[in-house]
């Protein structure tokens, strides 16, 4: 069996405050594994670390504790050269472009510019490079010489995807990377994102906020609450058996295409995200579980496994009535 080629354990990674504002552990004791030609998705609402957790395993914000794997190889303190070589493997693509793409050139020389910088290839090299790439994401030679702004949001997030492409990385994060596209183009991006993956057997972290789409692309998902993963599992176990009370809110807010949980009540989710930089004691959630018991309120849960596949973070996993790994019934739905 090959190493995954990524695994990543207790990563903890805190932003110290500034002034009267207090620091945030935005991702805390946080553990992740991708296999090769795989997709793990990455959910959860606004705020609740996953593009932190993105950006500590490409390592590019420091790491408090936890401990990084990339194809068996310990890479937690890698600095310098290794570094730069360490992130030729693992590319970013971004809900906006314009973060990665140079508003003032053309694509041509944004998508050449890994090219430049790490492989020193020389021109004639790189032009044919960028064609190739172009051809990878559905675009015609031609498009090189067009600025990012004479492109669709889907063309353009297609320039960002050969740009992350050109040096033959093993994983991509992308974060948010079709949010913005509407639902035709989001599919067609998607699309285009499995072929490669199947083509080069690329293995992707999908963050995003939009759990259908998600559905779509990933093998298996992690659901991510006040910076801690509070369940993970197959995508087939986690949307139509979802363990932990905060994925049945997260999955009853979008219609679900499952004849069994249509007609369910929503279940929705009361209150807002509690301050992240004073998170409540015991479970983070449960100051706006339907479920709650005194034990939430004292005692972190530990991770331990769901029948059908996956782990949860959830007393009702251990003690209690246990709703975890089926679906809801209808009278256990709360109104
Ligand atoms: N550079 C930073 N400095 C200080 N705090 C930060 C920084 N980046 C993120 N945070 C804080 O860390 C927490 C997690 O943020 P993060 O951006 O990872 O969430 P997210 O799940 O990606 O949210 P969204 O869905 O809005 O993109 C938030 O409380 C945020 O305010
Ligand atoms: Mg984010």
């Amino acid at each position: 069996m090959k190493p995954p080629v990524l695994q990543a354990e207790g990563l903890r990674v805190t932003f110290p405050g500034k002034g009267r504002r207090q620091g945030v552990t935005a991702v805390d004791d946080v553990s992740l594994r991708i296999d090769r030609g795989e997709t793990l998705g990455l959910v959860g609402e606004s705020g609740s670390g996953k593009s932190t957790t993105g950006r500590a395993v490409l390592r590019l914000v420091p790491l408090e504790t936890g401990r990084i794997h990339v194809d068996g190889e310990d890479v937690t303190r890698y600095r310098g050269a290794q570094l730069r070589r360490l992130r030729r493997q693992m590319q970013m693509v971004f809900q906006d472009p314009y973060s990665s793409l140079d508003p003032s050139a053309p694509v041509g020389s944004s998508i050449a510019e890994p090219l430049r910088v790490h492989e020193k290839m020389a021109k004639q090299a790189r032009r044919d490079r960028v064609e190739e790439l172009l051809d990878l994401v559905g675009l015609r030679p031609s498009h090189a010489d067009r600025y990012p702004y004479e492109f669709s949001g889907g063309q353009r997030q297609r320039v960002a995807i050969a740009r992350a492409l050109a040096l033959h990385p093993r994983l991509i994060v992308c974060d948010e990377a079709v949010s913005a596209l509407d639902v035709s183009t989001q599919n067609q991006v998607i699309n285009l994102l499995e072929d490669l993956r199947e083509r080069f057997e690329l293995s992707y972290l999908f963050i995003a906020h939009d759990l259908a789409v998600v559905r779509h692309i990933a093998h298996r998902v992690a659901v991510m609450y006040l910076g801690r993963i509070v369940e993970s599992g197959p995508v087939e176990r986690v949307y139509s058996q979802p363990a932990h009370p905060y994925t049945q809110a997260l999955l009853s807010a979008i219609p679900v295409p499952d004849p069994k949980r249509r007609g369910a009540k929503r279940i929705l989710l009361s209150g807002d995200l509690p301050d992240p930089s004073a998170p409540p004691p015991g479970c983070p959630f449960h100051t706006r579980c339907a479920y709650a018991m005194d034990v939430c309120k004292r005692e972190m849960p530990a991770m331990t496994p769901v029948a059908g596949g996956g782990e949860t973070a959830c007393h009702l996993q251990t003690t209690g009535p246990t709703l975890a790994g089926r679906p809801l019934s209808e009278k256990e739905v709360p109104a």
